[in-house]
């Protein structure tokens, strides 16, 4: 199967980051034929600091490369290295009728939000469409949010199908029931907006710092603790097998160990879970041109396959 996902690059990665998006990319990537790109055309509509923009876009890879993407294994590349994209969703905005857009949730959300829209903003999901039908993708993992623009990307492929012959495939989306949400340090959805997170790389002091804030009842030292309702054990239950959860169910029962000690032991599994990743993103901080490599490696694979769609788009449409 063709799967196709894309992140945008908006800084620090969070365990619901980790457990919610990239830990089922690294699967997908094992029995897959994987396309990721980091979208840095649609965090311009979020209206970022340029210099805040490239630093968060080569972090974002260097995230995704310290976790486990492969790049021998997945096509891994910047938007904007691919400029076809930009080609396909001018054309495509004439099979788009408005309605279609200004039925949009996450655009109507915005507004709601007071944030004042802009053209980008609106036309946000064509360019997800191209993104998409670009590379004939099959599968589309994306969060909840994202459904409504998959389906998007069908009604424009099918409207162009329509007039065209079978030129797009009509993709599907992926969304994951099973994965559970990953609360936050209050135990609301673990969410940057929220500023509730516990980022994934950042020092040990830092780490405990915001460990140390999960909200958590105030039962004495000494006696049992409730594990089903607490927000440590939530966390701490995401990096541990089988036996690792049964033996802090019995810490819990037991007593003598406060909340205190739970969060500590919480701190200390992420940085061992994250060990390795956290040595290869040092060193690809340090040889950021390696990363730079990867990327330009990855658009040239995905622009062979771009600029061969865009002929037969092109001359479907009649553009000389
Ligand atoms: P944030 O809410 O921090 O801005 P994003 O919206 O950028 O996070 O989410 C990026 C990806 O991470 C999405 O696929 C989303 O579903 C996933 N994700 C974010 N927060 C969580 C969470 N608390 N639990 C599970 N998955 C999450
Ligand atoms: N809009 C997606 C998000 O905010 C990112 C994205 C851009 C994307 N293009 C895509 C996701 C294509 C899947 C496929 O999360």
């Amino acid at each position: 199967m063709r799967v196709l996902t894309a992140i945008q690059p908006s800084g620090a990665i969070h365990i619901g980051n980790y457990f919610g998006a990239i830990k089922p990319m690294l699967e997908l990537q094992e029995s897959n034929e994987l396309f990721l790109f980091i979208a840095n055309y649609h965090a311009l509509t979020s209206g970022t600091d340029a210099e805040v923009l490239k630093e968060n876009s080569i972090d974002a890879a260097i995230t995704f490369l310290s976790l486990g993407i492969d790049p021998n294994k997945t096509t891994f590349w910047t938007q904007s290295h691919v400029k076809e994209v930009l080609e396909l969703y001018w054309i495509l905005s004439s099979y788009t009728p408005m309605g279609l857009l200004e039925r949009a949730h996450s655009y109507k959300d915005k507004v709601a939000k007071g944030i004042s829209a802009n053209h980008a903003l609106f036309s946000y999901p064509v360019l997800m469409a191209a993104d998409i039908l670009l590379y004939d993708a099959q599968i589309v993992p994306v969060g909840k949010d994202q459904i409504q623009h998959v389906e998007i990307t069908r009604d424009i492929a099918q409207k162009f199908n329509n007039d065209h012959g079978d030129i797009f495939t009509l993709p599907k989306f992926k969304v994951d029931e099973n994965l559970a949400t990953v609360p936050g340090i209050d135990g609301a959805k673990m969410s940057k907006s929220y500023k509730n997170t516990i980022d994934l790389f950042q020092s040990e002091k830092k780490l405990k710092k915001q460990v140390g804030k999960i909200v958590s009842d105030s039962t004495p030292i000494e006696e049992p603790k409730e594990y089903e309702n607490c927000n440590i054990f939530a966390l701490c239950k995401l990096f541990l097998d089988d036996n690792g959860i049964e033996e802090l169910k019995a810490r819990y029962k037991r007593g003598g160990e406060g909340h205190g000690h739970f969060k500590m032991y919480l701190k200390d599994i992420m940085i061992e879970h994250f060990a390795k990743a956290s040595e290869k993103r040092a060193y690809y901080m340090d040889n950021k041109k390696d990363v730079q490599e990867i990327l330009e490696e990855g658009a040239k694979k995905a622009k062979l396959i771009a600029s061969e769609k865009m002929k037969i788009i092109r001359d479907a449409v009649g553009i000389i």
